[in-house]
């Protein structure tokens, strides 16, 4: 993408709506912009991320045998009624209602919804189990929208549902899940914590939350400072025995805490900190298959109620807990997975022959490659150049300008760890190349 074609409107104010970095950082970027109290507009530039982020959601959903399907935003308010939710909800819920009178409301989540879906399809527990989700925008009339995309109304959630025909059956899905969200979030870069949490509204008695340590983040955090190295590889989610080992490790929000199981961690290892909520697991076997009646006929010819978990992911707020976890004084610094470009191609002297002509020759080398490149070919002074790349955070910058030209020679730069080094063109592109 050639930057002078392109739409980014970096700001160079901070702006001073904006309490915590992530959200400074993705209206200084060009990220997006507020459209009104907690909805917001994803310009290009962060709009390339969300879907970085939605896809590694999507492929580890995938992975663990979740089936995509995708429901509406607005759903008929009778459903929330035979839950018994649709009262329950509260202010929270934005309700509505269409030309013909008919109450409706804008999702706040799905388990109704979904529950519909299922019980119109299957009869039999031979059918079973099955796991749908979807990715789809959500709107809850948060009271205290805040930290940008963190806390919107309208908002991004990949959200699963599992059916099953027993409660064992039932936690074999809820731990696949657990399984399947470690994956997600490291590849994010991330170092997740899972912890033991209260169901809310949702409902059930088994629930953990996936959080990314901030010191902005809203909920508090007690845990074994082991639980931060947990291998979901060594985690088998059809062992009986998988919730006691994870029961080894301490981990709590603060409604969950403990006091004194907490002070029997090693002191070394307690640690109390801050976290994002990124994403939540619940098991509540009947609590909606019952009311909603959706039966199957089980292995003896009787009907039971489906055993149903309900799992959630924030996309649109993980876009803004990286960037809590990756950014230093200047900018964001993306991990590589979820780039918005992998390379930012800086021509220091566009107007110059030389530099024009071995700016634009890399440029098509790298997209060739396969690279997506970010390339900065505006007349604009250095200093701006180098403060806009370092702002939006690619991972590598590479910089060609007359004075490396003479010996040869462009720069590369690393904004994790700011080392450059210079090369050759070619060897430059070798290097990015065999960097992937
Ligand atoms: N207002 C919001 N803005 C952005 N993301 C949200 C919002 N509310 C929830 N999420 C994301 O959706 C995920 C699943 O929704 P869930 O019902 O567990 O939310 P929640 O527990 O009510 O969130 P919170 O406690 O932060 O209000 C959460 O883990 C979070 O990452
Ligand atoms: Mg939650």
């Amino acid at each position: 993408m050639r930057l002078s074609q392109y739409f980014l409107p970096l700001l160079k104010e901070t702006p001073s709506e904006a309490q915590i970095a992530s959200h400074r950082l993705m209206l200084r970027a060009g990220m997006i912009r507020q459209t009104a109290a907690g909805i917001y507009t994803w310009l290009p530039l962060g709009f390339r991320v969300l879907q970085k982020v939605e896809q590694i959601v999507r492929e580890e959903q995938d992975a663990a045998g979740a089936l995509e399907l995708l429901m509406p935003t607005l759903q008929p308010a009778e459903l929330w009624r035979e839950s018994g939710r649709y009262e329950d909800y509260g202010e929270e819920m934005l309700r509505l209602k269409d030309r013909h009178e008919r109450e409706m409301l804008y999702g706040p989540t799905n388990e109704e919804l979904i529950t519909e879906i299922f019980r119109q399809a299957v009869r039999s527990y031979r059918d079973l189990p099955k796991n749908l989700y979807h990715i789809q925008w959500k709107f809850r009339d948060e009271v205290r929208p805040r930290f940008g995309v963190m806390r919107g109304r309208e908002f991004l959630m990949k959200d699963n549902y599992s059916f099953d025909v027993d409660k064992a059956a039932s936690l074999v899905s809820y731990f696949r899940m657990f399984k399947a969200y470690m994956k997600t979030f490291k590849r994010m870069g991330l170092t997740p914590i899972p912890v033991r949490a209260a169901t809310g509204p949702i409902g059930g008695d088994l629930s953990h939350e996936f959080h990314v340590q901030a010191d902005t983040g809203e909920s508090q955090l007690y845990f074994d400072s082991e639980i931060e190295t947990l291998d979901e590889n060594k985690l088998d989610p059809a062992s009986p025995t998988v919730q006691d080992e994870l029961l080894k490790w301490y981990a709590a929000t603060d409604e969950k805490h403990d006091p004194a199981a907490f002070a029997r961690v090693p002191e070394a290892r307690r640690r109390e900190a801050r976290g994002i909520e990124v994403g939540q697991l619940f098991y509540f076997g009947t609590k909606y298959s019952a009311p909603m009646k959706a039966t199957v006929a089980g292995p003896k010819g009787d009907t039971v109620a489906v055993e149903m978990g309900s799992y959630g992911i924030g996309v649109s707020r993980l876009v803004g807990a990286i960037i809590e976890a990756f950014h230093d004084e200047v900018g964001i610094i993306w991990p590589e997975s979820v780039a918005p470009f992998r390379v930012g191609l800086v021509n220091l002297r566009p107007g110059d022959k030389e530099c024009a002509e071995a700016g634009e020759q890399l440029y098509q080398r790298l997209m060739k490659a396969g690279i997506d490149t970010l390339y900065d070919e505006r007349e604009e002074s250095p200093g701006a150049k180098f403060a806009a790349m370092d702002l939006i955070g690619l991972p590598w910058q590479v910089v060609v300008g007359p004075r490396g030209l003479k010996q040869g020679v462009v720069e590369i730069k690393e904004r994790k760890t700011g080392a450059k080094q210079e090369l050759s063109p070619d060897a430059a592109v070798a290097r990015l190349v065999g960097l992937r």
